[in-house]
């Protein structure tokens, strides 16, 4: 099928080349002329595994192109879909104006023309958006009414950064939500390759499933940081093992053993960031609030992650005996491993509570990208008086403590007796429990989180080099 894919952030691009290598013809269409030039030249604007081989070879086949002509795009598709940004407004309320101006733009090109066309939404909205803002807008710059010549979806995305690629190839659903049966079919048409169960729905049943799912894997996350934060007060309990006992139960880790995929989100950590859990809770708790529903869940979710970096914090600061002037490294700024994304990155967050509580922070990261753009993210929350470094030795020279707040694979093969031996304190708090199971290293402190600090680390440390494992 010929499709326009509106808006080539991380969601539309990796659509737009995944749908290409399914063979479908596709436009990717953006407002930004360096970001087009880029695709256009096989440059790939973002970090995602294997994403710059696919649109190479939609290149290469003919089968995908870059513009920034929304109307002559369009033009040659039977189906527009929107992948623009839904960023957070002041009041936790998803920011539509983006979405908007696209769908006015379509309609606008739509205006005149007489064949079928589908506009399908996979931007994250809340309920009743596609069916109201999104259809009023199109309807009324295209002249057209939906069930006529022109059909509306909503069709969202369960793509997760860093492994998107195979989301998409291999997804286990696809979730249709459409206002009439023809928008319905062009749509069942796109996805007729995929062998997962497809869910065809209402818009706003779809529109919600999205937010459902997204609530559900967060608040996984935060009851076991909720746990973790309970460990890390009960000498004696250890949140990760207390996590293989629960995913143990049958209805998380099958009798053979295969875990399902919940038990990914049911672990300690730091946090959830990202460009989607913060911004997606928001908006759906203010959407929740809008029509008096209740929100007691999602304001835990959202309260136990929000406080989660004072917490390491709190556990770094017993672990050390206090962190006033202490020299602190804090170990990956990208949100997750796999991408150079710092969307309310933990790793800045837990950086700026450090630095509140008197701590001297220099943070790193392995992946340059994510490097290069963490300046610019610290001058726009005021925290210019943390420090940035490529090298790993840098930030550890004299350092008295060091957190792991991103899961790289980098972290886990340093040498951390050769590293701490240029520590002051050769501490590492293990944020991401990344380092566990390697062997204990004498004169090396790894601190899982979910454990409570002894209370009379700082002696042990200056002494005997003790180490917890
Ligand atoms: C998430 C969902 O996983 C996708 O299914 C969804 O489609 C996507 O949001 C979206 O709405 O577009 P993503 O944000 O890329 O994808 O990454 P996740 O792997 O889910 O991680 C989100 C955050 O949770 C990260 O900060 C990660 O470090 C954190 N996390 C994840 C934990 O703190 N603990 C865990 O056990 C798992």
């Amino acid at each position: 099928m010929r499709v326009a894919i509106i808006g080539t952030g991380y969601v539309g691009l990796v659509t737009g080349a995944c749908l290409a290598h399914l063979g479908h013809t596709i436009v990717c269409v953006d407002s930004n002329p360096a970001r087009v030039a880029a695709i256009e030249s096989g440059e790939c604007p973002i970090h995602e595994d294997g994403l710059p081989q696919l649109l190479k070879d939609g290149l290469r086949r003919g089968l995908l192109r870059a513009t920034s002509d929304l109307e002559s795009a369009i033009d040659s598709c039977e189906i527009s879909m929107l992948c623009v940004g839904t960023p957070s407004a002041d009041d936790g309320s998803a920011d539509l104006g983006p979405l908007l101006a696209a769908a006015r733009q379509v309609g606008e090109a739509l205006r005149g023309r007489k064949d079928f066309h589908v506009v399908a939404v996979k931007s994250t909205v809340v309920p009743g958006t596609t069916d109201t803002l999104v259809r009023e807008t199109i309807e009324h710059n295209s002249g057209r009414r939906v069930g006529d010549t022109l059909g509306l979806a909503m069709n969202p995305e369960f793509l997760s950064q860093g492994s998107a690629i195979r989301d998409f190839m291999e997804a286990d659903r696809v979730i249709i939500g459409a206002a009439d049966l023809r928008g319905q079919r062009a749509l069942e048409d796109l996805y007729d390759a995929f062998d997962c169960p497809i869910l065809t729905t209402s818009l706003r049943n779809a529109e919600m499933i999205k937010y459902g799912a997204n609530a559900l894997q967060a608040t996984l996350i935060s009851f076991a940081n909720q746990i973790a934060g309970i460990c890390e007060h009960a000498p004696g309990t250890d949140e990760a093992v207390i996590m293989t006992g629960l995913h143990l139960d049958r209805n998380l880790t099958a009798r053979d053993g295969a875990p399902c995929g919940a038990t990914k989100f049911l672990r300690g950590g730091i946090g959830f960031g990202g460009s989607c859990f913060p911004k997606d809770l928001e908006a759906f708790r203010h959407f929740a609030r809008g029509i008096g529903a209740p929100t007691e869940m999602l304001d835990a979710v959202i309260a136990t992650n929000r406080r989660r970096p004072a917490d390491i914090a709190g556990l770094l600061d017993r672990l050390l005996g206090g962190l006033n002037g202490a020299r602190i490294a804090v170990l990956g700024l990208a949100f997750k491993p796999g991408t150079d994304d710092l969307r309310c990155s933990p790793g800045i967050t837990l950086a700026a509570e450090l630095l509140a509580r008197g701590a001297e922070v220099r943070c790193h990261d392995p992946l340059p990208a994510a490097l290069a753009q963490a300046s610019d993210v610290l001058a726009q929350r005021n925290l210019t008086d943390i420090t940035l470094s490529d090298r790993l030795d840098q930030v550890l020279a004299d350092a008295d403590g060091a957190v792991i707040a991103t899961a790289w694979p980098y972290y886990r093969d340093v040498d951390w007796r050769r590293a701490a031996l240029t520590m002051a304190a050769p501490v590492i708090l293990d944020g991401r429990d990344l380092l566990r199971g390697l062997p204990p290293q004498a004169g090396l402190v790894i601190q899982p989180i979910g454990i409570a600090a002894p209370a009379n680390r700082p002696s042990h440390i200056a002494t005997n080099g003790e180490t917890i494992r």
